[in-house]
């Protein structure tokens, strides 16, 4: 493996059933992430953009092919060791957010932090949760925000704990052009000051001509 290579996949496949209905998820897929660059995923509805970033943090195996992150292999991990793999190394912004609904946005946040026993950087995480402009809601519960709301808690969340590597499923799906500059603003700038690299899933082409590096999936492949 390359040095500077953080993220690197070979031949991944991921098919859902069998015979005619089976669907081709992901369908050999290899690719070779540099640390510290902001990577952009294209790609058509059930092209297989959601598929790869949940096996590239090992939140689902692949059926076939392997994943490298940084030196650990994800196949070596058994289902505990992946989920603390993911909690240290990785910030997953959810396409659908998966806040807990019975905590407050405060104790959302800082979930990651607290189920692997470390002590939250609040001076850090007060500065995240001013740039998205939830302040005012660190007591409320998530079904009592808008839909925007919850995706900023989402992005909060997953920058708390300052992680090497940050997933993103659609970030921006949800918010108004100027708080969506405001969170690709935000991941440039914490990902500039932590070296951390960033696999952003978007739609939109002036998210991806941000990016240092465009992927584009069409059925489950990369194409160029
Ligand atoms: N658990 C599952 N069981 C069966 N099929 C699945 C499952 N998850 C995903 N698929 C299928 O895999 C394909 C890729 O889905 P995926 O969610 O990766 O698409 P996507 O590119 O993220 O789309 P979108 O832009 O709509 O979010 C789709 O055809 C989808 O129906
Ligand atoms: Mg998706």
């Amino acid at each position: 493996m390359i040095n500077n290579t953080v993220l690197q996949a070979r031949g991944l496949k991921k098919y859902y059933g069998k015979g005619e209905t089976q669907v081709r998820a992901l369908d050999g897929v290899d690719l070779d992430i540099e640390r510290g660059k902001f990577t952009a995923i294209i790609g058509t509805s059930g092209s297989g953009k959601s598929t790869l970033l949940n096996m590239l943090s090992g939140l689902d195996t692949p059926t076939e092919g392997s994943i490298r992150v940084g030196e650990t292999e994800l196949a070596t991990l058994n289902s505990e060791q992946a989920t603390i793999f993911r909690r240290r190394q990785i910030g997953f912004i959810f396409q659908n957010y998966n806040l807990v609904p019975v905590l407050s946005v405060w104790e959302n946040i800082i979930l990651p932090i607290s189920l692997d026993g470390q002590k939250p950087d609040k001076k850090f995480i007060m500065e995240i949760i001013n740039l998205l402009g939830l302040e005012k809601k660190l007591d409320s519960l998530p079904n009592t925000l808008s839909g925007g709301q919850q995706q900023r808690v989402a992005i909060a969340r997953a920058l708390a704990s300052k992680p090497s590597i940050i997933l993103a499923d659609e970030p921006t799906g949800n918010l108004d052009s100027k708080t969506s500059d405001d969170v690709i603003g935000l991941l440039k700038m914490t990902s500039r000051e932590f070296n951390q690299t960033i696999m952003m899933i978007t739609h939109n082409p002036e998210i991806a001509a941000l990016a240092d590096c465009v992927i584009h999936i069409e059925d489950g492949r990369i194409v160029e």
